[in-house]
């Protein structure tokens, strides 16, 4: 066998029945939920491609080590494995498990974005569960993002980078006192999975020192991040993924985790600092949102998991067989010469909706008609991260809608055989070759919070 060919290293010992439906089904069951593809049930999706979080298959290994799991309150084994894990790969001097990783992204906006700290949060393109609490908080979320991360078709090697120019032109303009957070995400999930190279983070990584500015990594698909590294950016060929994001963690203060992407768990997170103080505060403020600070919100079996699945998800043999189906996805999709974000990212394949079905103006939500649509035809579930998700109202009532309308097809871990992998590519060719029977979609009805709408309103589809 070639090297350049990847093979899963693994073999299948236990296997999950997937939910069969029919198309009559489908219909019946999306308009009952008004077009909200998150408001379906498990059982109504035949295969679910909304989010690689969390869906992890687990190993062997790891399940055996749950049995290990020592369920004491403070001070447990588990959580000394779990440390031991993360800074053998990270080398932060803390870590404080969490239950997931929006829980680490409040202990940090708890100790960073306090009513009299700076108003504005730079990073590349913050995650949703960032912005909307930054937001709580009454900071601005900014997104720096550099252009060619913004541009689905062409091809880059690096399009989560951040503009490192016009960071430190803003900062300059704005003053550090009005800054007291920079977050760097890995990859840059919102825009296609995209990875940073470590140019880039070191670059930002000086520039906030340079200003005395606080530098934080979102982690949660670090290792993807460091296999682009290692296959992408020149003097890293020879390196494994653990050495690289030794490097990469070396340039940051610390570190928010959410484990279920490549800690490859169904559950938890952590934050990590260098500093003392933080540490501190942190390991007190868990209490009062997670629990004691060695076991956080997770059972001492999760931290278990955990500890092994780390360490499993930085092995290069798993991340090239890994990245290797997303890169085979985007093949079969070549195929039938659909739009999508070039070079495939780590966690899936992310449509261009307004590309996809150009006749449909953004207003009429491209992207999430083709996600309805996708899973009508075909039982596929996929979320659409663009003109439902992202558009804001302005205070003054002028309606911003985002650059990008994305659907993103993520694939999980360890789950999918390249049989699957071409089912959805097929039924998404199709798609694309026939066009769509509508002429888009209209909201009907709106959640609470307008950051998290995408998650709760109603949608119907217009008629030709
Ligand atoms: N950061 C990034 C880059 C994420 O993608 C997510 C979650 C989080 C932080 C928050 O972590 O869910 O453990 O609290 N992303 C999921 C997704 C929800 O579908 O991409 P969490």
């Amino acid at each position: 066998m070639s090297s350049s060919r990847y093979m899963e290293p693994w073999k299948i010992k236990m296997v999950e029945p997937l939910h069969m439906s029919t198309r009559e089904q489908r219909e019946a069951w999306i308009a009952d939920v008004g077009l909200n593809l998150f408001q379906l049930r498990g059982d109504q999706v035949m295969i679910d491609c909304v989010t690689d979080s969390g869906t992890t298959a687990m190993s062997s290994a790891q399940w055996s080590a749950l049995m290990l799991g020592d369920e004491t309150y403070a001070g447990c084994d588990s959580f000394y494995k779990l440390e031991a894990a993360v800074k053998d790969i990270m080398g932060f001097k803390y870590v404080v498990p969490t239950h997931q990783g929006r829980a680490a992204e409040n202990l940090l906006a708890n100790i960073y974005l306090k009513p009299n700290d700076g108003k504005y949060v730079i990073g590349n393109m913050h995650f949703d569960s960032m912005r909307v609490r930054a937001e709580l908080a009454e900071k601005e979320p900014l997104d720096f993002l550099a252009e060619p991360g913004y541009h689905s078709t062409d091809e880059n090697d690096f399009k989560g980078n951040i503009d490192l120019e016009k960071v430190e032109d803003f900062i300059k303009k704005t003053g550090t006192e009005n800054i007291p957070l920079i977050m760097m995400t890995v990859t840059s999930n919102t825009n296609g999975g995209q990875p940073v190279s470590m140019a880039n983070i070191k670059g930002l990584s000086e520039i906030a020192h340079r200003y005395g500015i606080p530098f934080y990594i979102d982690a949660a698909r670090y290792a993807e991040n460091c296999y682009f590294i290692k296959e992408r950016e020149p003097g890293y060929q020879d390196k494994t993924p653990k050495e690289i994001a030794r490097e990469m963690f070396s340039y940051a203060d610390g570190c928010t985790m959410s484990a279920k992407k490549d800690g490859m768990v169904n559950i938890g997170g952590f934050l990590c600092t260098n500093s003392d103080e933080i540490y501190a505060i942190a390991s007190e403020l868990v209490m009062c949102f997670e629990g004691f600070k060695t076991y956080g919100g997770m059972a001492g079996r999760d931290l278990e998991a955990l500890a092994v699945g780390i360490q499993e998800g930085i092995d290069y043999t798993y991340l090239k067989a890994r990245i290797g189906q997303i890169e085979y996805f985007g093949q079969c999709l070549d195929e039938y010469g659909v739009p999508y974000v070039r070079p495939v990212g780590g966690n899936g394949v992310y449509i261009d909706g307004m590309k996809f079905y150009p006749e449909i103006p953004q207003e009429r939500y491209p992207g999430l008609t083709f996600a309805c649509e996708l899973y009508i035809h075909s039982g596929i579930r996929c979320a659409e991260l663009g003109t439902s998700a992202f558009t804001k109202t302005l205070e003054d009532g002028t309606v911003v809608m985002p650059r990008l309308d994305l659907v993103r097809v993520a694939i999980s871990r360890r789950v999918w055989t390249n049989s699957h992998i071409e089912y959805i590519a097929e039924s998404i060719g199709k798609l694309y070759q026939s066009g769509s029977q509508y002429a888009g979609i209209r909201k009907k009805s709106h959640g609470l919070v307008a950051a998290q709408e995408h998650f709760t309103s109603g949608y119907e589809f217009i008629e030709k």
